[in-house]
This record gives C-alpha cells, structure tokens and sequence, in this order.
C-alpha cells in the first residue's frame, strides 16, 4: 500500500491489527522529499527529527529525497533502526547517495531486522511485549534512595507477571508537572525499550494526567505508574467479591482522570488532520462509561458492606476473640496464618500475596477458641486510592482484638517498614489496639543474632509498645513481653507464640 501526503504531513489509516505488536515493526516506510534545494546542504539530509519519528514510531526505516535545480531528483539518504547494537545506539544511518546508486532492497532489509527483533532480548521464554517492561525512575532524591525504591519496584513488577529489562533512572531538581522525562531522556528510554522488546514502562511514581497525556503522544508504549501497578495487583488476586469490586472501583477511580486513548504517536505525523474528531468522542463515551460504572459498584459495595456488619456482629455475639496478622507486604502473614492453624491460605514470595481479610478459627486447650485474620499486606507510600478501597478490608481490623504485627526480621529494611506499618495503623485509627511484635523468618538469621532484635531504636518510637528486651534463656512469661520470635516456616517459637496470643486475649467467655 502506498500512501501519499502533502508538504504539511501526512493521514495515516489504521493499520492492520498483527502490526500491533511492540516487538516488531510499524510495516511503514517513510520517504519524504526535500524541495527546498537550500535545505538541501552538505552533510546529513535527514534531521535530528526524522531520526526521532524513526525512533518514537517504529518505522521499517525512514529515508529523504531533495530535489535539485531542474525538479530532477538528487541525493537520497535512509536511516533504519538497530534492535540491538552493543553501544546502545538506536539506528544506523547511511551516508546519502545520489538517488540512481540506491541499491538497498527495503524489504529485504525489513524481514532481518524483525527477525533479529525477535531472536533477541533476554533470550528466554517467549513472553509478548506486554509481559516486559522498563522501570523509570524520576525523582529530586539521590541516586541511592532511587535505586532502593526501584529494587522494590521491581519486586511489584515481578508479582505482577511482568518482567523487567531495565531501568532508567533520572534526577531532576524540580519535577515537571506536564513532562515528566525531557525529549532526550525519553528517547534513551524508547532505545531501552525497543532493546528489551518491552510494551510497558512502569513509572516509580504517581503520574499526572497531564504527564500520562504527553507520554501518549510521545510514544506508544503503555506508560504506567507505581500506583496503578499496585491496583493491578490486586486486580489479579482479589478472591472475594467485595474485594474485587473495591480494587476496580479503585481502578476506575484513578484511571478516569487519566484516559488518553490509544496510539496518539502517530497522530504527529497526520499534521493535525486526522485522528481526531472520533477519538475524542470515543474518550467522552469511555469516560462516561466509567462513570456509570463507578455509581453501579458504590451501591453494591454499600450492601456488602451491610452484610459484612451483620455477620461481625453475628461473631461477636459467639464471643469469638479476634486476633488480626499486620504487616508489611511479604513479611511472612500468610504463612503464619498457615502455620498456626493448618489451613492453606495462599502463601508464596511475591508481594501483595493476600489481598482478602482471611479468617480461620485457632483452637487452643481449654476449649479456647479465637478467629485468626489475615489482612492485606502494607508497603510503604501506600496509594490513597487504596486505602479508600480498602477500608471495608481494614474495618476487620477495628474489632480486632490483638494486632499480630509480622516482622520480616532479617530484612535489612526491618525497622523502615516496621514504621511504615505503625503509620498506616495510626492512620486507621487502630493504634489502641494491643500489638504483639512477631519477628518472622528467624530461621534466616545467625544465631548470635536471633534474640537481639527488640533494639533500642524501635523503643524509642513505639512508645513502649514494642521491644521490651528479654533474654532467651531466662524463664520466659510472655504476659510481660511484647515481642515473639518465630519461624513460621519451621516452626520454631510457635508454641510460644500461641501461649503469648493466650496470655494477651479477653477471654470475654470467662
Ligand atoms: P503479602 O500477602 O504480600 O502481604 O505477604 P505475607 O506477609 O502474607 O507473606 P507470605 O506468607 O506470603 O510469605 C512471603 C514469603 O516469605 C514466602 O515465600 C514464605 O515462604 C516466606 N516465609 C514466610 N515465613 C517464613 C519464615 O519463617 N522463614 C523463611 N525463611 N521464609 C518465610
């Protein structure tokens, strides 16, 4: 198919689905002429720009033709992209010929530059584009803090199915509220990308509409932030019907402000005349669609929340104590929850494993009985859109009547994210309720190391909640101590703990 355009730009159709694919090229190739023969200077014909739209829109190859004095066709220059050149360089452009000498055959040159796409990348299995993606960080924080916060981005990405090839980090003294990364920096990210055959850029930030706007019209890589990861997250693994309707209400929420429309790149080269019309009134059909959408789930959540209220007081009436597992995402809850009462809840080394309250019922001797939940996993700078979402999830925690707070002990980010999880527990209103500290994964430390956590700078915070040092080989009363040592994994200090939840529950049938 040729298409024709005119001097101002150039109205491309929609192109056949198969094209779509971030891993291979647009099927296009862009010639365009230079009448101007005083453009026309020595050197390089093709401009900083069209190397650009070579770049931004996947183009088989781009290629300029001028014109000399008479109208007759003169010097003919192409540039093609590189999927991957060891020096990182995104394209090659060929010296310009005079227009009779071209020999290259486009097609030929098409079909192994795909195939060299598609051999390459990390080698591995064969994931399509939208199950790869390049992690970005944009920040006025130094380096370290950047590659830290990234470490557990990736961590986020990995959970949600995808697979990182690479990372781009950059420090800026002020962010730009409508650009989030400059021309330049954005075409070492569209070079990564292409690279790494990646269709998503996850962003270690909260974009603006605007930013996500202008990233659309900068490049058709689906641009998305730390917060919608986090939401997609819990898309994939909410269980219950509450709580899948909480996450997409959460979605729809914070994607409304954000609808773009698909595949804005091209429209550059359209030179404002297509594009468009209909796809602006496709956006206004979206946005209302989600709106709709948004009022429909409120009311069902309203009911299920009604619902959630009865059988609570249902549970109270039983005289059930309630003991609640906190803690930060990964720390060990599940596993824990699994350990001490046998049942299979699902546990594995992803964050954000759990996403529903799960309750079981822990028989102790004595015929005492309690209610055991598991609560969604906290983490640092949790969204605010998911902590609205999630309040139904956390209104177990207010009829709890012990707080189990999970510590991954031999986490070197121990402390930071013990702090986190006070914080939102504070936030919540939840501060009153007594919190046992559980230092999980013992079975990972040293043994010199073991019982020496309760340090003095988590005293000095908790108010003395937490971290009353006790010594292993004393008698131990855990009605006087405030922190465990487990291994949920092997066991270890179970038993203790089960004297400690004992020790620190009203029995409210006694
Ligand atoms: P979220 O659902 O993300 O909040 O996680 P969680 O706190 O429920 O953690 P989960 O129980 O899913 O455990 C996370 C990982 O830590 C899993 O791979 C567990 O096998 C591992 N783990 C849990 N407890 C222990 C332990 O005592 N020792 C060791 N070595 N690993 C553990």
């Amino acid at each position: 198919m040729v298409l024709l355009g005119e001097s101002g730009g150039i109205l491309i159709p929609e192109l056949p689905r198969s094209r779509e694919g971030m891993d291979r090229l647009r099927g296009l190739r862009l010639l365009h002429t230079h009448l101007d023969i005083n453009k026309s200077a020595p050197g390089d014909l093709l401009s900083h720009e069209d190397l650009m739209d070579l770049l931004f829109l996947r183009l088989d190859s781009i290629a300029v033709l001028t014109v000399g004095e008479w109208g007759e066709p003169a010097l003919f220059q192409q540039a093609h992209l590189l999927p991957h050149s060891p020096e990182g360089r995104a394209y090659r452009l060929d010296p310009p010929v005079a227009w009779d000498r071209v020999d290259t055959n486009f097609a030929a040159q098409t079909a192994a530059l795909e195939e060299e796409l598609a051999r390459e990348a990390d080698g591995a299995a064969v994931l399509d584009s939208d199950a790869r993606c390049i992690l970005v960080s944009v920040s006025t924080q130094p380096r370290q803090a950047q590659e830290t916060s990234l470490d557990e981005l990736a961590e986020l990405a990995r959970t949600a199915g995808l697979s990182v090839q690479g990372r781009l980090v950059q420090r800026v003294p002020k962010l730009d509220y409508n650009h989030i990364l400059g021309r330049g920096k954005l075409a070492e990210l569209e070079v990564l990308a292409l690279q790494g055959r990646a269709g998503i850029i996850v962003f270690d930030l909260e974009l603006s509409p605007a930013q996500l706007r202008n990233l659309a019209e900068a490049t058709e890589r689906k641009a998305i932030d730390r917060t919608q990861l986090i939401l997609d997250i819990f898309a994939q693994r909410a269980i219950s019907s509450a709580g899948k309707l909480q996450v997409e209400l959460a979605q729809l929420q914070y994607r409304l402000p954000r609808l773009t429309g698909r595949g804005k790149a091209l429209d550059r080269l359209a030179g404002g005349i297509g594009g468009k019309g209909p796809g602006e009134t496709k956006l206004e059909t979206d946005r209302r669609r989600l709106r709709e959408r948004i009022t429909r789930i409120k009311d069902e959540l309203k009911n299920l929340r009604g619902h959630r209220a009865n059988i609570r007081s249902r549970r109270a009436k039983a005289r059930l104590p309630v003991v609640s597992l906190v803690g930060y995402t990964n720390a060990g809850k599940s596993t824990l929850l699994n350990a001490l009462t046998g049942s299979a809840v699902l546990a594995e080394d992803k964050l954000f494993a759990t996403l529903d309250p799960t309750s079981r019922r822990l028989r102790f001797p004595e015929e005492r009985e309690l209610v055991l939940t598991d609560t969604v996993g906290f983490i640092r700078s949790l969204p605010k859109e998911l902590l609205e979402a999630f309040r139904a999830t956390l209104e177990e925690l207010e009829e709890a009547d012990l707080l189990l707070h999970v510590v991954d002990a031999a986490s070197p980010e121990m402390e930071q994210q013990v702090r986190a999880v006070d914080g939102i527990l504070e936030g919540l209103n939840l501060q009153d309720i007594p919190r046992l500290l559980v230092y999980n994964k013992i079975d990972n430390l040293p043994d010199e190391e073991k019982y020496n956590l309760s340090g003095a700078s988590l005293n000095e915070n908790q108010d003395g909640f937490y971290g009353a040092n006790f010594a292993p080989d004393s008698a131990i009363n855990f009605r006087d101590y405030d922190a465990v040592y487990v291994s949920a994994l092997t066991g270890e200090g179970l038993t203790e703990l089960g004297q400690a939840i004992i020790a620190r529950v009203d029995w409210r049938g006694e």
